[in-house]
């Protein structure tokens, strides 16, 4: 099976680096194919517990290849920082392939980033404020620096000088912020290039190449699919190009589509989101509160930012949205994370369609408004009121947790393989493997 994509299908955060960091196990590569250090993906395993913003979450596998795709947009310093993390805790990352043709996030983005925020002032996206959209912008408007300008000193300050000095027009002008000196920049990014040289490759090759060997490669999705620029709800959404949702994959990294062969597709048992923005199935206080401390899972790992620490908003899982993610990202199995949290409600609830100005729907409205104005359908299903934690089989699980997944699999319209009952490794129940192998039938 040559390539396997993973998926967000809310808004992020739904546990993806931890399906990563299990699947990994099958595959020789693992690439990262769009978006910035906006992404954080939580990680526990037996080395511990580790935050990743950049890094694919396959390399707590020393055998595997971890490709940081063309697609993405890096910041060095924070790449860098996260090398170091990683090989002061023991993990090493020599087998960490950055692509020479990857954006670079330069210091101008994050200030752009934030001041852009000002300007919207109450429309506000709610970034994470890293540079990352802009330095898309600058990727697409052709003005970006690549990984590999920053290997040579003399092209790099070709590249440089004129960028910058537009860039501190702007600055200056528009923003009212004090200049950006080029020694500095020039002197920075350069001494980021050194240390990035070893990890500079041709990552297009290398997956390309592990493609033909038939090897199996694992295409690993930051941000969710509703925060895709086309498909997502534009304008809350985040800028990556190539796009967040599965067909952004194989651009990303240098693969041909009909590479793919499968599309995991992540939901977590509730939505979140952290930004702004519509989310029909928002709830507050206390019943929203319960959930974003974790509820009835691990006591400290609520619903905070992994990148920026903020509080998620919090809703009930939002049947429709789910079933449109389904369909744009051709998702061939699910993995739904989570379920633990939700062990202390005494009532689940299921949002199954939408009423707007007063006409029912089972299909995502196209237009923002819509999305706004929609008020969710909800099935309530009673509460499970039992630790799920230790639960490794679906048939095991409490009756009322079942039928719970189940009528989540039957509004996606696509399998549940995959179920996590806690943060740790081995705290999941697989009933069907990345191979489409039945493990144990639901029941
Ligand atoms: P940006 O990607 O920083 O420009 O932010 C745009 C929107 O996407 C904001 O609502 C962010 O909170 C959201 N966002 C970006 N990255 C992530 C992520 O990894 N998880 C969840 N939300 C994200
Ligand atoms: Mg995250």
């Amino acid at each position: 099976m040559p390539a396997v994509v993973i998926i967000g299908g809310q808004w992020g955060d739904e546990g993806k680096g931890r399906t990563v960091d299990f699947h990994s196990q099958y595959c020789s590569v693992i690439a990262r194919y769009s978006a910035g250090n906006n992404a954080g993906h939580t990680i526990m395993n037996d080395q511990g517990k580790f935050a990743l913003h950049v890094i694919p979450a396959g390399i707590f596998r020393p055998d595997k290849i971890c490709v940081i795709g063309h697609g993405v947009v890096i910041d060095p310093g924070v790449v860098l920082d996260e090398i170091d993390g990683l090989e002061e805790r023991g993990v090493s990352t020599k087998n960490l392939r950055i692509s020479r043709n990857a954006n670079v996030i330069m210091p101008w983005h994050p200030l752009i980033d934030s001041a852009d925020e000002n300007l919207r002032g109450k429309l506000a996206i709610g970034t994470t404020g890293t540079g990352t959209g802009p330095a898309f912008h600058d990727k697409v408007a052709r003005t970006g620096i690549r990984v590999a300008d920053l290997l040579d000193r003399e092209r790099f300050s070709e590249r440089l000088k004129p960028v910058l000095d537009y860039k501190n027009r702007i600055l200056t002008g528009l923003y009212g912020l004090e200049p950006l000196v080029y020694a500095d920049v020039f002197e920075t990014y350069i001494t980021y290039g050194e240390r990035l040289r070893s990890y500079a490759d041709d990552t297009a090759a290398i997956v390309q190449q592990a493609h033909d060997e038939g090897k199996m490669i694992l295409l690993e999705g930051a941000q969710g699919s509703l925060l895709d620029l086309d498909t997502g709800t534009y304008p809350y959404v985040t800028s990556s190009v190539p796009a967040s949702i599965a067909a952004g994959g194989p651009a990303g990294v240098g693969l041909g589509p009909t590479a793919v062969q499968k599309v995991i597709g992540v939901y977590k048992a509730y939505q979140t989101r952290v930004g702004n923005g519509p989310m029909p199935t928002e709830i507050f206080g206390q019943e929203a509160e319960d959930i974003r401390q974790g509820g009835g899972g691990v006591a400290g790992t609520g619903e905070f930012g992994t990148t920026t620490g903020r509080a998620r908003r919090i809703g009930w899982f939002d049947g429709v949205l789910a079933k449109h993610t389904a369909d744009i990202n051709g998702i061939t199995s699910v993995a739904l994370t989570r379920l633990d949290t939700l062990s202390h409600a005494d009532e689940v609830k299921i949002c199954t369609g939408y009423e707007i100005a007063g006409i029912s729907t089972e299909t995502m409205p196209a237009t923002l408004w819509g999305m706004e104005q929609a008020k969710p359908v909800y099935e309530t299903l009673d509460g499970w009121g039992e630790d799920v934690s230790d639960v490794r089989r679906f048939s095991d699980l409490p009756k009322n947790a079942r039928s719970f997944v189940k009528r989540i699999e039957s509004l996606i319209g696509v399998t549940i393989d995959m179920i996590s009952v806690g943060p740790e490794r081995d705290q999941a129940i697989v009933t069907r493997d990345i191979f489409g192998t039945v493990i144990e039938a639901h029941q």
